[in-house]
């Protein structure tokens, strides 16, 4: 995927995610004391939204609000079960007030 502006700074109050669909990419945005993380915003174990979830912030992970697995948003593995495959880390940087998602 290309660089691409997913949405503003200000769009994703610390310590939330926010679903974004880019160029037919479910993406959960995640904000973390201003730091932004970005994965597929669809649990591995079955198809729900990570963005809907809760955000662990110290844990640098966020939990499938279905059945309850975290997932690190710096490696993108689950940390606990029932989901056991990884789902995707996107690059993410932010210039000024855009969040822009990039190839990792
Ligand atoms: S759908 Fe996410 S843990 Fe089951």
């Amino acid at each position: 995927m290309p660089d691409v502006r997913v949405c503003a700074v200000s769009d994703v109050k610390p310590g939330t995610a926010s679903r974004v669909d880019v160029d037919g990419h479910r993406l959960c945005v995640v904000n973390i004391e201003g730091t932004f993380y970005i994965v597929d915003d669809e649990c591995t174990h079955a198809d729900y939204s990570l963005s809907e979830g809760d955000v662990w912030e110290e844990e640098r992970e966020i939990e499938c609000p279905a059945h309850g697995s975290t997932f690190s948003l710096l490696t993108g593995e689950p940390q606990s079960l029932p989901a056991t495959r990884p789902v995707h880390v996107y690059g993410v940087r932010t210039e000024g007030d855009d969040v822009i998602v990039g190839v990792p």
